[in-house]
């Protein structure tokens, strides 16, 4: 089994007042490299908090995420950020572009930062994901400069930049008319084919068939995985 990430009872609880609240319950589950997983649920119940946990964002209350076995709430936070930038891409529902950088120096920039692709190579590789995600033209412009969508598509460029193993996205296309969402839809189902892992959250309809596996979340927990494999374990 190709796992190339495990979440083993993960749990992220907040204290408010006296009492413990858990955004996420003793989840466990087993992604597969080369997957096309949404996330799913209502608002309030634990999307963005597994999302955020499997990226290193947040750090879970207990339980582990391991990707490509490495345990990565382990390493300190020095090595997290150096792990994520090589190892997964990032796409928000607000895009976070840098404001007073174009389009191409937000890419150069993510580049930079990590220190995985030679220098020599980075204008070259900038210049591919621009046209992989169709916003070449507005290279040398703001991000403001943008639409909604050209910013989205800048955005996973750059999530793209350090050539991640691992996409996820929190609601990428929450702010996107429909045909703009869809072709932010089809390069994600790119990067799927390419062989790359994409977890997106959303709230929208998932039943088009567009991805491998749904996991559904209700207060924390899974609820209905699509198709119920012996390493997903549905939490009672
Ligand atoms: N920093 C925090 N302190 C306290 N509670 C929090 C914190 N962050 C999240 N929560 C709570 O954890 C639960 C899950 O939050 P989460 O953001 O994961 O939900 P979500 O499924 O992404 O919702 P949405 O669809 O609205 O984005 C919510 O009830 C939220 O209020
Ligand atoms: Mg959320």
């Amino acid at each position: 089994m190709d796992n190339i990430i495990e979440l083993k009872q993960l749990t992220r609880s907040y204290r408010q007042g006296g009492r413990v609240f858990a955004a996420l319950s003793n989840v466990d589950l087993n992604i597969q490299k080369g997957e096309h997983i949404a996330i799913t649920g209502k608002s309030g119940s634990g999307k963005s908090t597994m999302l955020n946990l499997i990226a290193g964002i947040d750090h879970p209350t207990n339980g582990s995420v391991e990707v490509s076995g490495i345990d990565i709430h382990q390493l300190d936070e020095s090595k997290l950020a150096a792990w994520r930038g090589k190892n997964i891409g990032i796409v928000f529902q607000f895009f976070q572009l840098i404001p007073t950088l174009t389009i191409n120096e937000n890419i150069l920039l993510a580049m930079e930062f990590v220190g995985k692709i030679p220098k020599e190579e980075r204008q070259e590789n900038a210049s591919s994901l621009l046209r992989l995600v169709s916003i070449s033209d507005h290279r040398d412009k703001l991000p403001a400069a943008l639409s909604g969508g050209e910013q989205q598509r800048a955005a996973i460029a750059r999530a793209l930049a350090n050539n991640p193993d691992i996409m996820v996205a929190d609601e990428p296309t929450g702010n996107l008319d429909s045909a703009t969402a869809k072709s932010v839809k089809e390069i994600f189902a790119t990067l799927v084919a390419q062989g790359k892992t994409v977890i997106v959250v959303t709230h929208e309809a998932v039943e088009d068939g567009r991805f491998d596996r749904v996991i559904r979340l209700r207060d924390g927990k899974i609820v209905s995985p699509d198709n119920t494999t012996s390493q997903m374990q549905e939490q009672a």
